[in-house]
């Protein structure tokens, strides 16, 4: 499928994704003011940039670890199935985190992620999205914060791929058929 020619265009520019991160950052650092430490939680692989971006504009003492799970494989279509296919380095007991996911589109993901980290009894567990589709929604979830609501468009770039291409994109793009 990722065979088929297709051409990528521009959705979100990387100056405005700047923009919003900063205030992301802004509203996060209010949200956990007085914690001694915060773990950010980034989901390998499509949220390593937008981690990279926010830790660095969190004025707060850090801590950054990650998890994969798997729903997509390949394709643009959920498998619905989530697997986790590594898991934290560390312990988050009685600890602040921050959950950090490049989209959520069903919302099988972040669902499973968020009942499997709250099992282990942190202090407080909060979520952010650079995206949302939320009219692809099948689960009851949504992040706590959300960078970008989009329409039901397959993207790529700032770190989200297509059979792991586009990944180094830095602006946020629609793949198109051609
Ligand atoms: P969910 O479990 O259906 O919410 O899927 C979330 C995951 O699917 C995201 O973390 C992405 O890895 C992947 N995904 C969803 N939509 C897109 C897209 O438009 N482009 C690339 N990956 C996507
Ligand atoms: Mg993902």
């Amino acid at each position: 499928m990722a065979d088929r020619p297709y051409v990528i265009d521009k959705m979100i520019s990387a100056k405005t994704i700047a923009a919003r991160v900063e205030a992301l950052a802004r509203e996060i650092e209010v949200a956990y003011a007085g914690s001694e430490k915060l773990i950010v939680v980034g989901l390998l692989r499509g949220s390593f940039v937008f981690i990279a971006d926010l830790v660095r504009e969190i004025d707060m003492n850090i801590e950054v670890d990650f998890m994969e799970a798997s729903s997509y494989g390949n394709g643009m279509e959920s498998s619905r199935e989530v697997r986790i296919l590594k898991d934290l380095r560390g312990q988050i007991g009685g600890q602040d985190v921050l959950v950090v996911e490049d989209i959520v589109d069903t919302g099988f993901t972040l669902k499973h992620v968020v009942g499997l980290l709250q099992s282990r009894k942190p202090r407080k567990l909060m979520t952010i999205a650079l995206l949302d589709k939320p009219t692809r929604r099948e689960v009851d979830i949504k992040a706590d914060w959300t960078g970008f609501e989009i329409p039901d468009e397959f993207v790529v770039g700032y770190g989200i791929d297509f059979a792991q291409r586009n990944r180094n994109l830095p602006h946020i793009g629609k793949v198109r058929f051609t």
